[in-house]
């Protein structure tokens, strides 16, 4: 049989099926398309299930949108925030926070922890065609976000290994799409899977799903080519089920699962502190918080709704409900969210099996560039279709012990969304003087001092990510463009340890690294 006549059977088989699904209409240009063309089709048809989809976008959109927003101002009156007894928080109980590192690296050194990264997402906004965690965003050692979470892996390992006198694994499960795959895996193959053992990296996929029309029908973007897109981070479910990853988990002994994103440059990888905290308190699920101090900050706060929990989105609540304060001047909705979570490995079992599939997919109206009926390339104005997305959150209503760790803003969470071109929140010049201020604080709280190029001592006060941002939108550029240039690799320190001995005492010129090779000041012509 020749490669036509192959092409033609399995366009016989799928057109049967469109039919029936009532998506014949993506055969459309058939006629039209040469040999490589119906393959790059077919290709696309084939990872499309039809009957599923249709059941997903009949649930999804069987509650019509003037309903779904009433339903909206319910959820604001029916929002509790989390209850005190289930929050931990890592300035208001210093005293445990000991007693909970120790714990998490005890179970790290049992070989109990592994990591999830959620990579699947497509970065439309900052705008590079690869995956996110291959972007530099302009440190001093030129790292990727791939690299600084694969040496704060290895930096973990070690330390666990070192206290508790034997080897030990953190397997690393990165979540990708049929988009970022290949190119997430060269990357790491190129780069010698960063020091890490190929083995304990299993990549895995999510699955995609095509953009509808209103009315249920899929949108072709080009002639042979359908509209697809990831099915949002809650996609990771599925994904799991599907490749068989829990049972790799089983295997290999994993207990507990820590699940984040990729774009959050300070995201402290296995944190022993968080695992530990959610271990004591006997959780199946915990999320990671930082306070939300703006009432108008566009982020998801976790709270209860009708006594679950679940994260609920700015856009989700009125400017009142925002605004609301406890007699302490704190906002009573505070636990932003930042896709930081822990799992039990018996939590994560129950959601694959039983608990995920009853889950709806969410509507989100988007303007779907599309091919007309004469070939012409459209990009609408306005909404012309909705893509369906799950959240990775959208399973905390499931756990039977959910518990919420705080920590602080300016050392844990700074992702990267935007361009510099966009000029303001979330851009790669952010999430640098993020990290370059963190770890200039590092240097001072081991007992160094940065000098100017007169020698004079450079105040000791650094400036927050806070105080970045708000210099960036006050214009201040030329504030916010001047951190301490400093940077400490994760394979010195995992969070600000053991760096006494490279510093105490001493007076640094930036730019300064503390790398593997030691102290290096560079000088700026040398960056
Ligand atoms: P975002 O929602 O910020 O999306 O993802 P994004 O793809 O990074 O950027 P935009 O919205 O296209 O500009 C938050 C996290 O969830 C992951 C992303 O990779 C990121 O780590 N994600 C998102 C997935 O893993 N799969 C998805 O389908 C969507």
């Amino acid at each position: 049989m020749d490669r036509d006549q192959e092409l033609a059977l399995a366009l016989a088989a799928q057109r049967e099926q469109l039919e029936r699904a009532g998506q014949a209409h993506l055969l459309r240009f058939w006629d039209e398309l040469n040999q490589a063309e119906r393959a790059e089709l077919l290709g696309d048809l084939s990872g499309c299930h039809f009957p599923e989809i249709m059941s997903f976008f009949d649930r999804a959109v069987s509650v019509p949108l003037p309903i779904q927003q009433q339903q909206q101002q319910q959820v604001d009156e029916q929002m509790e925030p989390v209850p005190k007894e289930v929050q931990g928080s890592v300035s208001r109980d210093w005293e445990r926070l000991p007693e909970w590192k120790a714990e998490g690296l005890f179970q790290i050194s049992e070989n109990k922890v592994a990591v999830l990264l959620l990579a699947g997402g497509q970065g439309t906004r900052l705008g590079v065609t690869y995956p996110k965690g291959m972007y530099n965003v302009g440190l001093l050692s030129r790292k990727t976000l791939f690299q600084i979470q694969a040496e704060r892996i290895l930096k973990l390992q070690q330390l666990a290994s070192e206290q508790f006198g034997h080897k030990c694994t953190i397997p690393w499960y990165i979540m990708t799409s049929s988009r970022t795959m290949e190119s997430t895996k060269e990357f790491f193959t190129l780069n010698g899977y960063f020091g890490l053992q190929e083995g304990n990296v299993i990549f895995f996929q999510q699955g995609m799903l095509p953009a509808m029309t209103f009315d249920g029908k899929a949108i072709l973007e080009g002639k042979s080519k359908i509209s697809l897109a990831p099915d949002g981070n809650g996609g990771l479910y599925r994904a799991l089920r599907n490749q068989k990853i829990v049972e790799d988990m089983e295997k290999r002994g994993i207990g507990f699962i820590h699940v984040y994103c990729v774009d959050n440059i300070l995201v402290k990888v296995a944190d022993p502190a968080f695992i530990g905290f959610c271990i004591k308190q006997q959780a199946d699920c915990g999320a990671k918080v930082v306070e939300k101090t703006n009432p108008t900050e566009a982020v998801g706060v976790v709270c209860k709704v009708n006594g679950l929990y679940q994260v609920v989105e700015y856009s989700e609540i009125t400017l009142v409900t925002a605004q609301r304060r406890n007699a302490d001047g704190r906002l009573t909705f505070n636990a932003g969210n930042i896709c930081n979570h822990f799992f039990t490995l018996q939590f994560l079992k129950n959601i694959v099996k039983d608990y995920e599939p009853k889950l709806r997919y969410h509507v989100a109206q988007k303007k779907i560039p599309y091919i007309d009926e004469n070939s012409q390339q459209i990009k609408p104005d306005s909404p012309n279709g909705i893509k369906l997305e799950k959240f990775v959150f959208d399973i905390f209503q499931f756990s039977k012990k959910f518990v919420v760790f705080e920590v602080l803003r300016e050392d844990e969470f700074s992702p990267l969304k935007n361009a510099d071109s966009q000029n303001g929140k979330d851009t790669p010049t952010t999430a640098r003087h993020a990290l370059m201020s963190l770890h200039h604080r590092w240097v001072l709280n081991a007992g160094g001092h940065f000098v100017d190029e007169n020698g004079t001592r450079i105040p000791a006060i650094p400036s927050s990510t806070t105080g970045m941002s708000e210099a960036i939108n006050n214009n201040l550029q030329e504030l916010a463009d001047v951190p301490i240039k400093c940077e400490i690799s994760p394979l010195v320190s995992y969070s600000g340890e053991d760096l006494d001995k490279y510093v105490a005492g001493r007076e640094f010129r930036p730019p300064l690294i503390i790398d593997e090779k030691g102290v290096q000041e560079l000088t700026a012509n040398g960056l």
